[in-house]
């Protein structure tokens, strides 16, 4: 078992649990930190399914009173209508300010779930319990919570942090395999950022890690929530280093934006093609070599990640409407994005000033290739 890891934010730190078999303790592990013996579980359809029972044994074992909602999976589950009809059943459930809410899913059960403590009574105790790569890595630490809208992604959320993150590597076996691989465009973003030798370490590891092998699964779990954890605690509120962390967001956000927020494109295959993007960018403006772009994108291609934009099955990309979305981004300051580049792999920085013509012209060419894909 591996020491937990700290988000160190004053009063509101809390651990990171990682491992394999943390369903079975999860009472055990959070009844120390609940106000009173009571929780209310939110979780979807998949989970209900396939791993609520194994949580709600381990709550009873622990002696603590557990009712809950199961929401239907999916992006669209994280919109103001369900937000509303969370908030009412924890009423209903008569939830009081010392009853602790549970996220038990993935990103899109998180951030909703996470939001609606943030309000309910004007602030209830959180628990995140992700059961997906791309939450147990990035989305379940740091407080982000959000619900979409139909201007763009996560635009109206809070930052609220959980008293504690238990993410169990056991669950991800039961993920399907495009999610756990859209997932991993989360990890492989902790290696770009600022740790050169994880990247390294993926280039022999990912592949197993993609093949469900446990132990790779801790390491790089582990790996990315000390990242996760070391960011977040010098920058809560994304006011600078934090915004790292965006690393291929803005690209993806424009994509998923035009594509439909669907099946087209998962949000971890959006950020995929994004790194790229980012990394084009970045070889474009002339700040990285191309040699580590074409690494990351060997590596990439290698997993048969997305590094290509789908084709779009009723109209073409086009370069203006996807600028159009950047301008909606939650970063923009004064009319201007923030990209994240980078100077290579492991040296991402934050840039305010890139010219528009760059970014058209990575996206143009981005354009072309898959029109020459579905020619
Ligand atoms: N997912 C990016 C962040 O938590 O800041």
């Amino acid at each position: 078992m591996i020491a937990p890891i700290t988000v160190a934010l004053g009063d509101r730190s809390y651990d990171i649990h990682v491992g394999p078999g943390l369903l079975a303790v999860a009472g055990t592990l959070m009844l120390p930190l609940l106000p009173s013996r009571r929780v209310f579980v939110v979780t979807d359809e998949t989970l209900e399914g396939l791993h609520l029972e194994a949580l709600k044994e381990s709550l009873d074992a622990a002696g603590i009173e557990n009712h809950g909602v199961v929401l239907p999976a999916g992006e669209q589950t994280k919109s103001f209508a369900h937000l509303e009809s969370l908030l009412d059943a924890m009423l209903e459930a008569r939830c009081e300010r010392s009853t602790t809410v549970v996220a038990f899913g993935g990103g899109v059960i998180g951030d909703l779930t996470g939001f609606a403590a943030s309000v309910l009574l004007r602030g209830v105790p959180f628990v995140q319990i992700p059961t997906t790569l791309l939450s147990q890595v990035d989305s379940s630490v740091g407080g982000k919570t959000a619900v979409n809208t139909r201007q763009g992604k996560n635009l109206v959320g809070s930052f609220y942090q959980p008293r504690l993150v238990l993410a169990d590597v056991d669950v991800l076996a039961t993920l399907p395999p495009r999610e756990l691989k859209a997932g991993y465009a989360e990890v492989v973003k902790y290696g770009l950022i600022d740790e050169p030798a994880f990247f390294d370490w993926l280039e022999i590891n990912a592949a197993a890690l993609l093949a469900g092998n446990r132990s790779a699964s801790v390491r790089a779990v582990e790996t990315c929530c000390r990242a996760k954890a070391r960011i977040v605690g010098g920058d809560e509120r994304e006011s600078g280093q934090r915004g790292l962390l965006n690393l291929g967001h803005t690209f993806a956000h424009a994509l998923e934006a035009e594509g439909g927020y669907g099946e087209l494109l998962l949000h971890g295959e959006a950020v995929s093609i994004g790194l790229r993007l980012a990394f084009d960018l970045s070889v474009e403006l002339g700040l990285c070599p191309p040699a580590d772009r074409d690494r990351l994108l060997r590596h990439l291609s290698a997993l048969t990640m997305p590094v290509d934009l789908p084709p779009l099955p009723d109209r073409s990309w086009d370069a203006d409407r996807l600028v159009a979305h950047f301008g909606k981004d939650k970063k923009v300051k004064d009319g201007r994005v923030t990209f994240v580049l980078a100077h290579g792999i492991g040296q991402a920085f934050l840039s305010p000033d890139v010219p528009a013509e760059a970014v058209k012209s990575v996206l143009a060419a981005a354009i072309l290739r898959v029109r020459g894909t579905s020619l």
